[in-house]
């Protein structure tokens, strides 16, 4: 199975990271799927940021829990990447989900809930994946292993992969990722060894790979047989998988 490119952030490498201009570009640029990232408003609806504060995506200052949706649709999304982008707003999770559920694309959305553990998270997505008809073409991560346990109590048919960013014997990674019942395990590029790989696949897991910028690695990530990369730089990705 060749690897598949997920667009990290949407193409945040070349138009502001969650953005709509960052998904569209991904999408015309050939992607397999878009990776996300959702925290909650104070009024409780999904939105996609990577950070917890608004400081340095957008104009504004202070966390998104502290903001409700309207607020957050004041701010400018997109001045701190290019003046171009002057007209980005913050997405919900719905503007999202009604953009992609016609087009031929994956989904990951992380949950951001590793330094916040934002009260009934996994519950909402579920919700809004089902509304949407997509939760069999969605994979959900977190960091957070309390989170992990909370979406494996739900009964569907969505994959569950567990983030890790640290350096673990492998052994561990994978009893780790086992017990959590996870379906996948996205790694740090840094952590990447073919025999890490090849026993994560033993296991019936997929292994995917974060963040893959520079050809080089995304060559290795392909012939190592990951399953998919996370890169800031679909279209150079999916032109060097078909060189490959
Ligand atoms: O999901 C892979 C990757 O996005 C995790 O790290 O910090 O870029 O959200 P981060
Ligand atoms: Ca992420």
């Amino acid at each position: 199975m060749p690897t598949n490119i997920f667009a990290h952030r949407g193409a945040s490498g070349h138009a502001p990271e969650n953005t709509m201009a960052a998904f569209e570009l991904a999408y015309r640029q050939g992607a397999d799927g878009i990776e996300t990232d959702v925290h909650l408003t104070k009024d409780n609806i999904p939105v996609l940021m990577h950070d917890e504060q608004v400081n340095r995506t957008t104009n504004g200052a202070g966390y998104i829990k502290d903001y409700s949706l309207k607020q957050l649709k004041q701010l400018d999304a997109g001045s701190w990447f290019s003046s171009a982008f002057a007209d980005s707003k913050i997405l919900s999770l719905d503007e999202f989900l009604t953009w992609i559920r016609h087009k031929a694309l994956y989904l990951n959305i992380e949950l951001k809930n590793n330094k916040i553990d934002y009260t009934n998270l996994e519950t909402i997505i579920y919700n809004r994946l089902a509304h949407y008809g997509l939760l069999h073409r969605s994979i959900l991560s977190t960091f957070n292993p309390n989170s992990m346990m909370r979406l494996k109590k739900a009964e569907t048919d969505t994959e569950t992969a567990l983030l890790i960013s640290r350096r673990f014997k492998h052994k561990k990674l994978i009893t780790y990722a086992l017990d959590l019942e996870a379906s996948a395990v996205h790694i740090k590029y840094r952590h990447l060894r073919q025999r890490l790989v090849d026993r994560i696949h033993q296991k019936q897991l997929a292994v995917r790979v974060f963040t893959v910028n520079e050809l080089n690695h995304m060559v290795r990530c392909f012939s190592m047989g990951c399953d998919a990369i996370f890169t800031d730089y679909p279209e150079a990705a999916v032109q060097s998988r078909r060189q490959f």
